[in-house]
């Protein structure tokens, strides 16, 4: 784990940011503090677009997420420059998200830090977490399993 100022900041990224990265942000928090280190590793989330901009977690992802036990209590928001240089690592979703961080990368450097979520998975054998916007409960339900395999091997790796 490379430290900047003690911590090591993660951003995670999907479309709209009211639904996969507001998941995976919980989890990891969760992850994170079950394992005491929530003063040296900070977890933020943030969509490509900004057309959710100041709205909470969609009800549905917030209504399976509590069901197990994570509280998503993000306001998306969508991803600016300022976040390359501010943040470690930039995990997306799937590869439409990794393409569009790629070409709103500000320098090279930035790039270096943008990864998929599923490039962490130990488990599961999916390579990009799926959009369940308009998929049924099962949808928000994968995107948790996905999301609790992965963050753990994420954590695992740091
Ligand atoms: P997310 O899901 O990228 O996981 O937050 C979506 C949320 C909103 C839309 C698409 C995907 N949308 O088209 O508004």
């Amino acid at each position: 784990m490379e430290e900047k100022k003690g911590e090591y900041k993660i951003l995670f990224v999907c479309l709209g940011n009211i639904c996969r990265s507001p998941s995976a942000e919980a989890v990891m928090k969760k992850l994170v503090h079950d394992a005491g280190l929530d003063g040296r590793i900070k977890v933020d989330s943030a969509g490509i677009i900004g057309y959710h901009a100041g709205e909470k977690a969609d009800p549905r992802m917030r209504s399976h997420a509590a069901r197990r036990g994570y509280k998503l209590d993000s306001v998306s928001r969508p991803v600016c420059t300022d976040d390359f240089f501010d943040f470690d690592l930039i995990i997306g979703m799937d590869n439409r998200n990794i393409d569009d961080l790629k070409r709103k990368a500000p320098d090279l450097e930035s790039v270096g830090k943008i990864h998929q979520m599923t490039e962490y998975s130990r488990n599961k054998l999916y390579d990009y977490v799926p959009d369940p916007y308009y998929s049924g409960a099962e949808g928000f339900e994968l995107v948790l399993d996905l999301l609790e395999d992965a963050c753990a091997g994420l954590l695992e790796k740091l």
